[in-house]
């Protein structure tokens, strides 16, 4: 990670402590290793983010409804799931710096640093030939870079052979053939390669036998496909259909660095598409598109958003790919579209002895659908949404000292309004001079409405920072005039303008524009 973007990084998890998004979990037992709280304005915007996505996918799709399944299944759903014999992660030590890696992260780094190369040469290409400068003849023909694709395209190959294959012999010669040294060692001096199950497990009832060994889900989706039968019966759907869920999942994860990026405990909203078989990639072009758009429409930078198909498919796949979103520390997975086939509900099947069929009066017959699934997790979606918006401005000398405002530099937030904690601060000029209860008085008028912050103490600008500072969409002042002719002041948090507006017209002044309706409508 280079240096300002790890800086970035500890900025947003020192600010987000800061200001009551995200406090590590159990922190005066100096915490539990990737696991985190999520504070007063952390659960609201967490919230928010639900809500948003919940509203999109179940109210804005006639043919997708919801479900809350239970955390703890049946053992054997993850027989079924191919979890307990495939759910694993291949690890590797280095014995010098004493560090745990995921072996295919420091493959897929090392692929990745090649395919830099490949871009600077065309870079530098470029700027030498300028205008006359052709980017596909240049890639195709020029010996350094075919070198590289060529490097990229074995190590590629192996990667997948290796995956694929549980063949962590392979995955070992690979790291040695790449040359790949320890970030912090630094050194080559690698332990073999084992395979990690992810799952954690726990035992239900009182007797810890084998029998009783229950695991905590490592995704919500098969909640949804064992109950894949039950909702299709009572809400009469029709196919193709949806089931979403938001909920936790669980995973052991080797390596739980980078926040929240990578968590032991996290939450994840998914989506299963139940289709018709053979229309299967039909619908995941579909879902690839409309999720894409539902990330664009947050207006955190279309830039900032990529597509990234997947070479190792997991085992339910068919096909798969990720919309990776520029963190601090990069470009990252954020949400993955996934056509799995028919194998879980076909494993159900045979696990349980039940069919789990839709029977298609059109063409009287009963069939396994084929499910694409749209997986998001909602902590990584809260930590772009953070660090896309923290911002640190130098401010320019008209508003310093001017209006309230204060210093002559800010942090702020400038999270989507509709999905801000608070979407107003009511702040008194002063507390005195009826200024604070007229105040109160306002707040009373909007809370049914939005969420509201009040505040008295300290100076208006001080007041005006941390509103900033929490991503507060507009703050309104009483002041003297307030009680005389029933206006206000109301600051935008983004440009910092101020105007005079009525007391009663605030509502409509400030609703468009922090309104997850209007965001809903947008995509
Ligand atoms: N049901 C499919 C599934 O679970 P996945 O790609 O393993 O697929 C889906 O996970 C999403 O869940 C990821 O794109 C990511 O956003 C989130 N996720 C996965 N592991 C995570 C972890 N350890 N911490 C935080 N989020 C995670």
């Amino acid at each position: 990670m280079a240096n300002d973007q790890e800086n970035l990084l500890k900025k947003v998890i020192s600010h987000a402590k800061e200001y009551g998004f995200v406090f590590p979990s159990s922190e005066i037992y100096d915490g539990l290793s990737a696991v985190y709280d999520y504070g007063q304005n952390g659960v609201e915007l967490k919230n928010n983010i639900k809500e948003y996505w919940w509203k999109f996918m179940t109210q804005m799709h006639d043919n997708i409804v919801g479900i809350d399944a239970a955390i703890f299944m049946h053992p054997t759903v993850w027989k079924a799931s191919g979890h307990v014999d495939a759910f694993n992660d291949p690890m590797i030590d280095n014995k010098d710096s004493k560090k745990r890696y995921r072996a295919d992260v420091l493959v897929e780094d090392a692929i990745g640093k090649m395919e830099e190369k490949i871009e600077k040469e065309i870079e530098k290409a470029a700027k030498r030939f300028g205008e006359s400068f052709d980017k596909k003849m240049f890639s195709e023909t020029n010996p350094r870079v075919l070198e590289y694709k060529k490097k990229v395209d074995e190590a590629n190959e192996r990667l997948k052979n290796a995956m694929t294959g549980n063949d962590m012999v392979a995955m070992k010669q690979l790291i040695v053939d790449l040359e790949i040294n320890d970030p912090i060692s630094g050194t080559k001096n690698w332990t073999d390669v084992r395979q990690f199950n992810l799952m954690f497990s726990t035992e239900m009832g009182s007797i810890a036998e084998d029998a009783n060994k229950i695991y905590l889900r490592p995704e919500t989706a098969q909640g949804i496909f064992v109950n894949f039968l039950n909702v299709q019966k009572t809400g009469r759907m029709k196919i193709p259909f949806g089931i979403a869920q938001i909920g936790k999942a669980f995973r052991n994860e080797i390596v739980a660095r980078q926040f929240i990026f990578r968590m032991r405990e996290f939450e994840q909203m998914e989506m299963q598409y139940f289709v018709k078989p053979g229309t299967e990639m039909e619908a995941y072009e579909f879902w690839k598109a409309k999720r894409m758009k539902w990330h664009q429409a947050l207006g955190l930078g279309t830039e900032n958003y990529r597509f990234h198909d997947h070479l190792n498919l997991a085992h339910y796949a068919n096909a798969a790919c990720d919309i990776q979103f520029n963190f601090p520390m990069g470009f990252k997975e954020l949400e993955g579209i996934h056509s799995r086939t028919d194998f879980d509900l076909k494993s159900h099947e045979k696990f349980s002895g039940k069919k789990l069929q839709y029977f298609d009066t059109e063409s009287n017959q009963s069939y396994v659908p084929y499910v694409v699934e749209t997986s998001v997790g909602l902590d990584r979606l809260f930590l772009s949404i953070l660090s896309n918006s923290y911002k640190e401005e130098k401010l320019v000398p008209k508003n310093i000292g001017t209006d309230g405002e204060e210093g002559n530099e800010r942090v702020v937030l400038s999270i989507p309004a509709a999905l801000a904690p608070y979407k107003i601060a009511v702040l008194p000029l002063v507390k005195k001079d009826g200024l604070d209860e007229k105040a109160k008085s306002v707040v009373d008028q909007l809370k049914s409405t939005f969420r509201c912050y009040y505040e008295e103490k300290d100076t208006i600008g001080r007041r005006y920072r941390r509103m900033d500072a929490i991503g507060t969409p507009y703050c309104i002042t009483i002041d003297h005039q307030t009680l005389q002719d029933n206006t206000v002041t109301l600051r935008d948090r983004d440009t910092m303008k101020q105007e005079r507006v009525a007391i009663q017209s605030l509502k409509e002044k400030i609703g468009e524009s922090v309104s997850m309706i209007k965001l809903l409508q947008s995509i």
